[in-house]
């Protein structure tokens, strides 16, 4: 039988990931220059999508829950060794090494936010630097800007990563995180998707905790 389109992403992770895109350069592309005035609301924005993608990592869709893309080291280490070959076994959803790259993205851009909020230069003040001391605030400046280029490496190899498998492997990762679907036999079953509806709550509760971090009361 021939390969027909299955489901593989639902519409809150493709949403998600192109946000997380926008923001995230625009962040990092605000950190200086006149633009300056826009760095905090591209953070904000960037910090509601990657807690968002939290909590539906966690009570989302299938392809979509860390519990299902998570595996041990055996896994990790047994698809790196293929990966040397120029092979791969195909999973539905993330492989065990993007995995990975997907939770140290999400990590990292939680910890570029923690540090930021206590930090201040040049016109930007960090909406809890009054919290702490200038000395603090001056030390988590620095880790803040050393985060954001760490997460910046990791997004730089992860893209170098997806053109690799389109133009090494030949599998084309991207036309399935913008339509949802993928090519598939017979045998692939589609995985469970959780409703919109849960998707809104849980960004509600999202948007509700960064405008706390952010005193921002715009959108509450
Ligand atoms: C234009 C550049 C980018 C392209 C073409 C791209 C493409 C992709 C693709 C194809 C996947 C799915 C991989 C798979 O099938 O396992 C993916 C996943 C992911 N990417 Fe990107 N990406 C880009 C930039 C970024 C940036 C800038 C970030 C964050 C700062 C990011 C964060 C993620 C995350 C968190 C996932 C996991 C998706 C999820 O499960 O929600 N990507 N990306
Ligand atoms: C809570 C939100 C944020 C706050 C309050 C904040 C605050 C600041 C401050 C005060 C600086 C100036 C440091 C200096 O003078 O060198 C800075 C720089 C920088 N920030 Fe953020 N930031 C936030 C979020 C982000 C995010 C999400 C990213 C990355 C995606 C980012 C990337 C950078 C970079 C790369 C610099 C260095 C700019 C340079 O080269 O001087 N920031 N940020």
């Amino acid at each position: 039988m021939p390969d027909t389109e299955k489901r593989i992403w639902d519409l809150p992770v493709r949403l998600t990931h192109w946000g997380l895109v926008i923001s995230f350069f625009g962040a990092y592309l605000t950190s200086e220059g006149p633009v300056i005035a826009l760095h905090i609301p591209f953070a904000y924005i960037l910090f509601t999508l990657a807690l968002f993608r939290v909590f539906w990592g966690l009570f989302g869709s299938e392809t979509a829950r860390f519990s299902h893309f998570l595996r041990g080291y055996g896994a990790v280490k047994a698809y790196a060794l293929e990966l040397k070959n120029l092979r791969h076994k195909q999973y539905w959803g993330h492989n065990p090494l993007g995995a990975l790259a997907v939770v140290a993205i999400l990590l990292g851009i939680l910890s570029i936010i923690a540090a930021g909020v206590f930090a201040q230069s040049r016109g930007i003040i960090g909406p809890w630097s009054g919290a702490v001391s200038a000395g603090s605030s001056s030390l988590l400046t620095d880790v803040h800007v050393l985060f954001a280029n760490l997460v910046m490496t990791v997004v730089v190899v992860h893209i170098a990563a997806i053109f690799g498998y389109k133009f090494l492997l030949k599998d084309n990762l991207i036309t399935p995180m913008i339509k949802g679907t993928r090519p598939a036999g017979p045998d692939q079953v589609e995985p469970r998707f959780t409703s919109i509806t849960v998707a809104v709550a849980l960004l509600a509760v999202a948007l509700a905790i960064s405008s706390l971090t952010f005193r921002y009361w715009g959108l509450l």
